[in-house]
C-alpha cells in the first residue's frame, strides 16, 4: 500500500492537506469537507489523474468522513458488542493482580490469534504489543491496562469475581475488552490503515510500573503519537471529558532516613540526634507549599509516617519519616521534589545529622502528572465529537488522581480520555476502587469506536496534527 500526501490550495479557501488512500488499484480521497467532486487535478509532481477527487470547497475537519461511519457501524453491530462483553465479563471473573496476567494475557493472545492479528509477548512479564497495518510509519499506538485490585467484590452479579480478594474494580476489563474491539475494527479496515496501529495491553497500572517497563522494552519505539481512556463515573455512559495540558496530578512519595549517633538520653552531647532533626524536618516541609509555592498552583505534602527510637531514654541512631507529594504541573512537581530534597538535607546538617532520600522503589513510585499534548487533545476531541455529537464532548477539569499513562507522555505526544460510564438505571455509581464498582456495559461500542477511529483517522492526518500548533 502506498500513501501520497499533498498540500494544495483550494480555490483561495487556504491550504488543505490532503490524504490519498491507495487501496486495491482504486484511489479514494477522504476529503476534510462534506462535499467531494470528482475531477482531473493536477499533483503538485505534474502527473495527471483521471477521475481523482478533490475536496471542493470546504475545509470543516471535525466533519464525518466515510470511515467513521463504518467505524461506528462495526462497534454498534451486535456481534462485535456480544463478543467484547464476553471477554470483559471472563476478565472480570478471573481477576489477577499487577505482573500476574498470565491468563487475561493468554486471553487476549487467543483472541488476536484468532484475528490474525501480530503481536509481540511477553513484553514487561505479561504485557502484549500487537501491531496491524502497513508496517511502516506513521506508527499510532493506543493503550489498555489489565491489571486487578486485592479487593473483595461485594456487587453481586452474574459474573461476579470467582477469586477471593481480588476483583476488577478499576475498570481496566473493560479497557483491555474495548481495545481488542478497536483491534477488530481496525483488522477489518486494515487496507485503508495509511500506516502502523500499536495496540499496548500493559500489566500493572495500579502499581505505577507497568507502563514505564513496558517504554523500557521498547514499546514506543517509533511512535509518534500515542492515545489512551479510562472508564470514570464522573459522566454518563456515552459523554466523554478530557482537557489540553495539565490533565491529572503527578503522585510521589519519599521515605527519608535521618542518621544521627546513638547513645543515652542524659548525655546528650555524646549523641547526635536524629529525633530532632526528623521534627524539624517535618515542620519545615510543612512551610515549602504556605511560603514558597503559588497558592492558585494546587500542591500537597503530607508526611504520614515516622519512625524512631526504642527506649525512652535512648537517643537512637536514626529515624525514618515517609510522605506523598501531589502537583499538577511538571515543572511543579518537580520543583516541589526538589525542595523536599533540599529541605530534608539541610535540616539534617542543622542538627549534624545525615540523610538518605528515596523518591521511588517498587512501593513507592513516583508518578509524573499527566500532561495532555494540545494537538493530540484537538485530534482527540473532534473524533469524539464526529463519534458522539458536540453535546457529549465535555472539557474536563483537572483532577487528582493519577495515572501510568503519564509513562507514556513523557516520551511521545498524546492525550488521555475520560470515557463516562455512569447510569443510575443499573447501578454503575461506584467510585473506582470501590467494592461495588460496577460498568455500564453499554460504553463498549463507544469506547472501542474513539480508539479505532482516534488511530485510524490519526494515520491519515498526523502531518496536519503534529504541525497544527506550530
Ligand atoms: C482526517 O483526514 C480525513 C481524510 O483526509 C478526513 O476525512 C477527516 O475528516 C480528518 N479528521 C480529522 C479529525 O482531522
Ligand atoms: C462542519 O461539520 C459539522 C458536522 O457535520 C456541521 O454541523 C457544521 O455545520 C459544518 N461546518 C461548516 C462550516 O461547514
Ligand atoms: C533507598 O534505596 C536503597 C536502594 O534500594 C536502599 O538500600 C535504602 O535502604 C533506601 N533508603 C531508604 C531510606 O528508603
Ligand atoms: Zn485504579
Ligand atoms: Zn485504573
Amino acid at each position: 500500500m502506498k500513501t501520497m500526501r499533498n498540500i494544495l490550495t483550494v480555490a483561495g479557501k487556504g491550504k488543505l492537506a490532503m490524504d490519498k488512500w491507495v487501496v486495491h488499484r482504486s484511489v479514494f480521497l477522504l476529503c476534510s469537507g462534506i462535499s467531494l467532486a470528482f475531477q482531473n487535478s493536477l499533483i503538485p509532481d505534474g502527473k495527471h489523474f483521471d477521475s481523482l477527487p478533490t475536496c471542493q470547497n470546504n475545509n470543516n475537519i471535525s466533519s464525518s468522513s466515510y470511515m467513521k461511519e463504518r467505524i461506528v457501524e462495526l462497534a454498534n453491530d451486535p456481534h462485535m458488542v456480544d463478543w467484547m462483553k464476553k471477554i470483559r465479563r471472563q476478565i472480570h471473573e478471573n481477576p489477577e493482580l499487577a505482573f500476574e496476567e498470565f491468563e487475561t494475557s493468554k486471553l487476549i493472545r487467543q483472541q488476536l490469534d484468532q484475528m490474525g492479528i501480530s503481536y509481540r509477548w511477553p513484553v514487561a512479564r505479561t504485557g502484549v504489543v500487537a501491531t496491524l497495518g502497513s508496517g511502516s510509519s506513521p506508527f499510532v499506538a493506543l493503550r489498555a491496562d489489565m491489571d486487578a485490585l486485592p479487593i473483595q467484590e461485594m456487587a453481586e452479579w452474574g459474573h461476579k469475581s470467582k477469586v477471593d480478594g481480588k476483583m476488577h474494580a478499576c475498570g481496566h476489563d473493560a479497557h483491555s475488552a474495548m481495545l481488542l474491539g478497536a483491534a477488530r475494527i481496525l483488522k477489518q479496515l486494515q487496507d485503508t490503515l495509511q500506516g502502523t496501529v500499536v495496540l499496548i495491553f500493559q500489566p500493572a497500572e495500579e502499581q505505577g510500573q507497568g507502563g514505564r517497563d513496558m517504554i523500557a522494552e521498547g514499546v514506543l519505539d517509533n511512535v509518534d503519537a500515542i492515545f489512551g481512556l479510562h472508564t470514570v463515573h464522573r459522566y454518563p455512559t456515552g459523554v466523554v471529558a478530557s482537557r489540553p495540558g495539565e490533565f491529572l496530578a503527578g503522585c510521589g512519595s519519599f521515605k527519608v532516613k535521618i542518621i544521627g549517633k546513638g547513645g543515652h538520653a542524659a548525655i546528650p552531647q555524646d549523641s547526635i540526634d536524629p529525633i530532632l532533626a526528623a521534627s524539624t524536618a517535618v515542620i519545615s516541609l510543612q512551610n515549602i507549599v504556605s511560603r514558597e509555592i503559588d497558592p492558585l498552583d494546587s500542591q500537597v505534602v503530607s508526611v504520614a509516617m515516622i519512625h524512631g527510637g526504642t527506649a525512652f531514654n535512648f537517643i537512637p541512631e536514626f529515624a525514618t519519616i515517609e510522605g506523598t507529594f501531589r502537583a499538577f504541573s511538571k515543572k511543579s512537581f518537580n520543583a516541589l521534589r526538589e525542595r523536599i530534597k533540599e529541605v530534608i538535607e539541610a535540616q539534617a546538617a542543622v542538627y549534624r545529622c545525615s540523610s538518605e532520600i528515596n523518591f521511588t522503589g517498587t512501593e513507592h513510585l513516583t508518578i509524573p502528572p499527566t500532561v495532555n499534548d494540545a494537538r493530540i487533545y484537538e485530534h482527540v476531541r473532534r473524533v469524539s465529537i464526529d463519534i458522539l455529537g458536540e453535546g457529549n464532548v465535555e472539557l474536563a477539569p483537572s483532577f487528582m488522581g493519577s495515572e501510568d499513562f503519564a509513562f507514556y507522555l513523557e516520551n511521545v505526544p498524546g492525550s488521555f480520555l475520560f470515557l463516562g460510564i455512569r447510569n443510575e438505571r443499573i447501578g454503575s455509581i461506584y467510585q473506582p476502587h470501590s467494592p461495588y464498582f460496577t460498568i455500564d456495559e453499554d460504553v463498549f461500542p463507544v469506547g472501542a469506536s474513539i480508539y479505532a477511529a482516534f488511530a485510524h483517522s490519526y494515520l491519515s492526518n498526523s502531518t496536519r496534527i503534529l504541525n497544527s500548533f506550530d
